[in-house]
């Protein structure tokens, strides 16, 4: 035993570095079957799998340019990381951007912007920007419902987020005044921190869902009953990143607590399907949205990517008829994001933000509904330039995913599906995301928003209005190729926006539904 402990103490250093390379590529040529690559090439094949897998980091660190990235270039990321952290978001010099190039928006600036006397809102609150119409008036559901904030946050569940993303995005919301849409997987603890809430649900039906896995109105109501905070619920029936597809969370995933908030049992795999089973038909659907806005009080819009507009000119049809429907409209974008889907759907399926959205608003244009209608938008919207465009589309309100979870630390990692969320922001992980401090990150996001609606603002009144709803399509020019062919939206995309009826910021304020904590 002593002559053997001598031996290997005897071998150098370098001498277990040769063992352990021999081990490795006896492993590579006879005992692993996986990698032809490494079989054929023992030893060096490996650094082809280890620059595969740093591959992404180093481009984004040291090779992409500020402009090349996507989903959200380095420039993007970068305003929102200054913005959340108060920093200066400015740039030197002048743009970076080629302004020439296709889809490049411009915003006609007037010949003298709008001014500002000195008792208006946003002179006392420069980032005051409330959505011009409210959600459950045409239809007189008791508790109407008017976004303080016409930016907020997206549907993004607990589970797909950690604990901690949730509880910042939460607390940051109430902070800026904006709601915290819950996403699919029902209203959890670290939903009620004070922010107004959005409840939406999906085909699974998290959190107000019966033993056999169908819709409970006896649970949706107690729920609204119980939290005051909802303001407002939204049935998904799509997401721009994966339409149409229905989900597993797997059994091993489904912790007390989740099992819990949303109703469903611990350790057995759950079946989310592509078709919602409370309705099958629009009309159907129709009636659900009216029994839910009945029975809760509150405003019920639905969420949905656009492709075919068939059974949309249908729900277009039974809304003048029936004078019933949805109160809000979220249109998401192809581009939308989610915490994993097939690249097949994700690249492919829906149609991009601006196709979607100008074809289902000039449908419902064409049969004079949008006043009763608040449409959002969502599909990387979260940048002011961007937004006015959207605006003078006809939205009312934007919802922002990633780059909410940006403004509280999120590096775009792209890693949500595997729960390795270095930021700690998508994963469950209890020690990746102990690091989040969210009374810091809360104070993030609310600083995104508020500096979100500043520009924002600032860029309407250069353009000579008081508040983003008076954009029309041609104050946006969008370049479809050389000068000569940069053509206004209304050309592009072939509608006029029907005005929304403003009066001005102070009215805004003064409206009784106004929510966040302004008439607290
Ligand atoms: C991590 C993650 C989870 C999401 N979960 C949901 C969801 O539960 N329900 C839903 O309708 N959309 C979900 N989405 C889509 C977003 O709500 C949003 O529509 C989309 O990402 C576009 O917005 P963005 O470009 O600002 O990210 C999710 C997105 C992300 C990134």
């Amino acid at each position: 035993m002593d002559s053997i402990l001598n031996t290997l103490s005897s071998i150098p250093w370098w001498g277990w570095v040769l063992i352990v390379l021999l081990l490795v590529a006896i492993r590579d040529i006879f005992i692993q079957k996986q990698h032809t690559i490494s079989h054929n090439y023992p030893l060096i094949g490996h650094l082809r799998y280890m620059l595969e897998k740093i591959g992404p980091e180093l481009r984004q660190y040291l090779v992409a340019n500020n402009r090349e990235e996507l989903p959200f270039n380095r420039i993007e990321r970068g305003w929102i990381y200054a913005s959340a952290k108060k920093e200066n978001n400015y740039e030197g010099f002048g743009t970076d951007r080629n302004i020439y190039e296709h889809q490049h928006i411009f915003i006609n600036n007037a010949m003298m912007p709008f001014k500002v006397d000195a008792n208006h809102p946003n002179t006392i609150d420069k980032t005051f920007l409330p959505c011009a119409k409210v959600m459950g008036l045409h239809h007189k559901r008791k508790k109407p419902y008017r976004p303080a904030s016409i930016i907020n946050v997206s549907a993004m569940s607990f589970g797909s987020l950690s604990a901690k993303a949730v509880e910042s995005l939460n607390k940051g919301v109430a902070l800026a005044n904006a709601y915290h849409n819950t996403g699919e997987g029902g209203l959890s603890p670290y939903h009620s921190f004070g922010g107004d809430v959005i409840f939406h649900f999906g085909t699974g039906y998290f959190g107000v869902r019966d033993k056999h896995g169908n819709f409970s109105m006896e649970k949706m109501v107690a729920l609204v009953e119980k939290n005051p905070f909802i303001r407002a619920i939204e049935v998904k029936l799509s997401q721009g990143a994966k339409p149409g597809k229905g989900g597993v969370l797997p059994g091993a995933k489904i912790t007390k607590q989740i099992a819990n908030i949303r109703g469903v049992e611990i350790g057995k795999d759950v079946l989310s399907p592509p078709n919602h089973s409370a309705f099958s038909n629009v009309s159907e659907m129709v009636n659900f949205i009216e029994e839910i806005a009945e029975a809760t009080g509150l405003p019920v819009g639905i969420k949905a990517a656009i492709g075919k507009l068939d059974q949309w000119e249908e729900l277009a049809d039974i809304m003048l008829k029936t004078n019933k429907g949805p109160d809000f409209i979220t249109v998401d974008g192809g581009e939308g994001g989610t915490g994993a889907a097939p690249p097949s759907f994700a690249d492919h399926v829906s149609l991009p933000w601006v196709y979607g959205f100008s074809d289902l608003y000039r449908l419902f244009k064409n049969k004079g509904l949008t006043e009763r209608i608040v449409f959002i938008g969502s599909g990387k919207l979260g940048f002011p330039a961007k937004a006015a465009m959207a605006f003078a589309m006809g939205v009312d309100c934007i919802n922002v995913a990633r780059e909410a979870m940006m403004s509280i630390g999120c590096i775009q990692a792209q890693v949500c599906h595997t729960n390795r969320c270095p930021s700690g922001v998508a994963t469950q992980s209890k020690w990746l995301q102990s690091g989040i401090d969210t009374t810091l990150k809360s104070v993030r996001l609310a600083q995104y928003f508020k500096t979100f609606r500043k520009e924002l603002i600032e860029i309407t009144h250069a353009a000579g209005y008081e508040h983003p709803c008076q954009f029309k399509m041609n104050d946006i020019e969008m370049n479809v190729d050389d000068h000569n062919l940069s053509k206004e939206l209304n050309k592009t995309y072939m509608y006029e926006k029907v005005l929304v009826p403003f009066t001005g910021m102070q009215d805004l304020k003064d409206c009784v539904y106004l929510g966040g904590k302004h008439n607290a």
